[in-house]
């Protein structure tokens, strides 16, 4: 990814900052293509993930529809282009005002996450004297096996509608004449790695078709969510997520009806490993049995290893010396400011570059001024092809 001409231009440019490598994500964009898109699948890019302005262009120029998680970024996915029509709304949470955006743009489907937003929902479409478009959020109990954090398909968690709820909600619907229940929608949560989560997801939606069809309700779509993981140890040998393997399964092991559309809602699997940081070292230290790499980059840029232990890769962009075990850690006043305790890397002085990769999804979204630090830029790798000056 990072070639020499590539490093001698990060240079003279001041750090941290994020590069993303559209080459990369090109790549990504064409496989999802290939496995998902010519199935007739739709996905929905997850604008949380990263909602930069060239990377959303990209994302609606592939076909992709949007996911949002809030008004604003409601707004933010029809400003970038994205049909309405492809919009899907989830979230635990949606405030009034946020639901009138989602209304006002007549989005794809407002996924709803409990009785309370279905009946809050209904009345304030009632108001609008609109019809409205909604897939059921339900909780399938499902274990993502991932940092708990970020699951989010469990009984024990906050999203969705427990299954044990549906058969009542289903009887009574016709309360909701505003509603019009078109799918329904699940997410058991982020960076699974573990295939058979998504084989059980696609056997509790086996299960729980029946239950609507009973009651005469036509399923329109079925839309998994997101989570699929990607390879942080090596982003260089898995660049692009395994989405044959993926679509594959869902292609295999989920049965759907005729006509019935399936939906993914994919975030970091999309934009996760086009993305590093790239930080100066400042100072060398020695500790005690340790050896501090202290970088420019901290938690305000990548708050993923503080937030959820994530382990990103550091690679040393500017030194090929015999290599040196190091705490890699960024400027920052918490201890949890670390990216990386005792790894190996070329020895390392004041000036030397290195790259935290895997930055695409959730690193920039997700940064903060706290300490008052200036927001990183975002780089992108047309910018140093080597005839872009001329
Ligand atoms: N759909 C819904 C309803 C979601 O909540 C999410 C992510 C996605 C789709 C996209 O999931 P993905 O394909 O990116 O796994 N900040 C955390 C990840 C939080 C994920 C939140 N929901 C991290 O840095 O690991």
């Amino acid at each position: 990814m990072f070639d020499a001409h590539l490093v001698q231009e990060f240079q003279s440019l001041g750090t941290p900052f994020y590069y993303y490598d559209l080459s990369v994500l090109q790549q990504t964009i064409d496989a999802v293509s290939t496995y998902g898109l010519s199935r007739g699948y739709h996905v929905h890019y997850a604008l949380k993930a990263n909602n930069n302005d060239r990377i959303l262009k990209l994302m609606r120029n592939a076909g992709f529809g949007a996911d949002c998680v809030s008004g604003e970024e409601i707004v933010k996915a029809v400003e970038s282009g994205f049909s309405p029509g492809t919009i899907a709304f989830a979230g635990v949470g949606k405030s009034d005002e946020e639901i009138r955006t989602g209304l006002a743009n007549d989005i794809f489907s407002f996924n709803c996450e409990s009785l309370q937003e279905i009946s809050v929902l209904n009345d304030m479409a009632s108001g609008m004297n609109k019809k409205v478009r909604i897939a059921l959020r339900i909780n399938p109990n499902v274990k993502a096996n991932t940092h708990k954090y970020i699951t989010t398909g469990l009984d024990e968690n906050k999203f969705g509608i427990l299954a044990a709820d549906l058969p009542e909600l289903l009887d009574n619907l016709d309360r909701y004449a505003h509603l019009k229940v078109t799918g329904i929608h699940f997410h058991i949560g982020s960076q699974i790695e573990d295939q058979q989560s998504f084989r059980d997801l696609c056997e509790k939606v086996n299960s729980l078709q029946p239950l609507f069809e009973q009651r005469g309700i036509t399923l329109q779509h079925i839309n998994v969510g997101g989570g699929l993981g990607i390879d942080y140890a090596e982003p260089d040998e898995h660049s692009v997520p395994d989405f044959e393997r993926y679509f594959g399964l869902f292609s295999q092991h989920l049965e759907l009806r005729k006509g019935q559309e399936l939906h993914f809602e994919l975030g970091r699997s999309l934009i996760g490993q086009c993305g590093s940081l790239i930080s100066r070292i400042l100072f060398v230290k020695e500790g005690i049995n340790t050896r501090f790499a202290i970088i420019d980059a901290g938690m305000t840029e990548l708050i993923r290893p503080a937030l959820y232990q994530a382990r990103h890769r550091v690679d040393a962009l500017t030194s090929s010396k015999p290599p040196k075990i190091y705490h890699v850690v960024g400027p920052i006043c918490e201890s949890s400011d670390t990216f990386r305790t005792d790894i190996p890397l070329p020895e390392v002085d004041r000036g030397d570059l290195v790259a935290i990769r895997s930055c695409g999804a959730y690193g920039q979204v997700m940064s903060s001024d706290y300490n008052l630090r200036k927001r990183a830029e975002a780089r992108y790798s047309d910018e140093f092809m080597p005839d872009s000056h001329s």
